[in-house]
């Protein structure tokens, strides 16, 4: 038939994620252009699916528009519309009120909404039947996120010929927690049409094999699941779905070449003197989003200045902030705490025309970032929660010198990897403080160790590995559609 007969030239590889990796952007002067998305998640997945010329379905992050499917250096991209309530309803709502805060430990309390529940329900439908529409016949269709959680099991309804993967870029809760969602089960139904369902650590594919089981009644397995390796496996009637663990990565040859690069390092060396060449730079670069723990590390440095343990005259601190879901509330709430602090620790220790905090709050072009990462002494990265977190592994891809050094949060994904970075638990202020003094104090043998080792995983594990290991698991599955794509 006409559907079938226009799908043998559709794409055999469909990433669906809420957003497109490029974002609509309306000028001024009513006419538009197109700009890179923000996040983690466009970070990882652009590369590989440039290289695999595949087709990526999603939102082009602006309410109300209707754009025209654009093929773009290799990559198809297929729009998705979302109106201004599906916005307010579904991606402020439900995702970012609601889900966010339930998985990243309830930091914040999530907001439990039946309308925006209903809306979460109809524009994931929405995501399933445009891929539906699209995908070749028995292609792979890999859906990414907690925005899309339903969209496997919609999906397999409308296209039971497609083999479908799902990765969660975000923690998956603990059980007790995950409990709290009144739509608990659907949820995880909606996961359970897939194929195979990743996770960045073990525990998160635990936590869903044994909700399969507790929730839905399914039959599952009882061992202990690897890091790509031993999966878990839930029985779904005839079919089987398997949960691993992927954690994710970076394109890190490509930032290692970058940094290397004379004009970064220019720029890097030009950076150190427009901020008056100070002893020692500290950067903290993230979303603006309360599980970062900006906030922490304002404290810990705030703290140090007054006790008079850090000198406000050689030490210097850079936060980038790129913007970050300005209309929810407890992001409104977080910005404000934020810059009343970056105000204090100027007002109380910086000099004119010597700011101790440099604070941006925008998107910095990506040579620029990297000639941040590579002029700084000490990263800062300390969120109370955080899936993976790729600014950790972005800086160790930027350190061919061996540079600075790595203050990492505990409770980040990457800090199962990144062993040998300043470990600490951002809950713990006194010791917060203590591992940046002795970060900046680091001898220079100790530093040019750790960071050698960290180099060493960063640059094993990149993201196209990643990518491999997700994709030949899922061509791997048991009941999947004949033709699964591989790297
Ligand atoms: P998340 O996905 O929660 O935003 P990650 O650390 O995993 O967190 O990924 C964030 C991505 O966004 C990284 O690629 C990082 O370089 C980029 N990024 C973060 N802050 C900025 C900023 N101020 N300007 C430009 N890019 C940024
Ligand atoms: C995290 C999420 C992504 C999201 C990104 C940016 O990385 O896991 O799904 O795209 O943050 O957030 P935003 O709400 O702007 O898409």
């Amino acid at each position: 038939d006409e559907a079938r007969a226009s799908r043998e030239s559709a794409p055999e590889l469909v990433v669906v994620a809420n957003r497109l990796p490029v974002d609509l952007e309306k000028l001024p002067d009513g006419s538009t252009r197109w700009k890179r998305s923000p996040g983690g998640l466009v970070t990882a997945l652009e590369p590989v699916l440039r290289q695999n010329h595949g087709a990526w379905v999603g939102w082009p992050g602006v309410p109300d528009v209707d754009v025209d499917p654009i093929v773009e250096d290799g990559l198809s991209l297929y729009p998705v519309t979302l109106s201004s309530r599906d916005v307010t309803e579904y991606y402020e709502g439900f995702s970012n009120g609601t889900l966010w805060p339930l998985y990243h430990d309830v930091v914040v309390k999530p907001i439990f909404d039946r309308t925006w529940w209903n809306t979460y329900v109809e524009v994931n439908r929405r995501f399933a039947e445009e891929t539906a529409a699209i995908a070749a016949e028995n292609a792979t269709v890999w859906v990414q996120d907690y925005q899309l959680q339903l969209v496997p099991k919609m999906l397999r309804m409308l296209r039971p010929d497609l083999t479908i993967g799902f990765f969660q870029h975000i923690p998956f809760p603990p059980i007790e927690i995950f409990m709290q969602l009144p739509w608990r089960t659907e949820i995880i139904e909606g996961l359970l049409g897939a194929d195979l369902v990743g996770f960045h650590l073990p525990g998160g594919a635990q936590n869903f094999v044994y909700l399969a089981n507790r929730l839905v009644g399914h039959p599952v397995s009882r061992g202990q699941i690897g890091v790509r390796s031993k999966f878990g496996e839930v029985q779904v009637g005839f079919r089987t779905v398997r949960a691993g663990a992927f954690p994710i990565s970076i394109d890190s040859g490509e930032l290692d070449e970058l940094s290397k690069s004379r004009s970064i390092r220019q720029r890097a060396k030009q950076i150190r003197q427009e901020l008056g060449n100070p002893r020692r730079i500290m950067l903290g670069v993230d979303r603006l989003d309360y599980t970062k723990g900006i906030n922490i590390r304002m404290t810990a440095i705030q703290e140090l200045l007054a006790e008079g343990r850090l000198d406000p005259k050689e030490n210097i601190f850079v936060q980038l902030a790129t913007p970050s879901r300005e209309r929810v509330e407890h992001y409104m709430h977080m910005r404000d705490e934020i810059e009343r602090q970056v105000g204090r620790i100027n007002g109380d220790f910086g000099e004119v025309g010597h700011p101790v905090v440099h604070y941006l709050h925008r998107p910095i072009p990506r040579n620029e970032l990297i000639a941040f990462f590579v002029a700084a002494d000490v990263m800062l990265v300390t969120p109370v929660r955080d899936g993976m977190n790729l600014v950790a592994k972005e800086y160790v891809a930027c350190r061919s010198d061996l540079g600075g050094a790595l203050l990492l949060s505990e409770f980040t994904g990457a800090a199962t990897e990144l062993r040998q970075a300043y470990l600490v638990n951002p809950h713990d202020i006194d010791g917060v403080k203590d591992s940046l003094l002795a970060a900046l104090d680091q001898a220079p043998e100790e530093g040019r160790k750790r960071m050698r080792a960290l180099r060493r995983q960063v640059l094993a594990h990149d993201v196209n590995r990643w990518a491999r290991a997700f994709l030949n698991a899922l061509a791997e599955t048991p009941h999947a559609g004949e033709t699964g794509a591989s790297l």
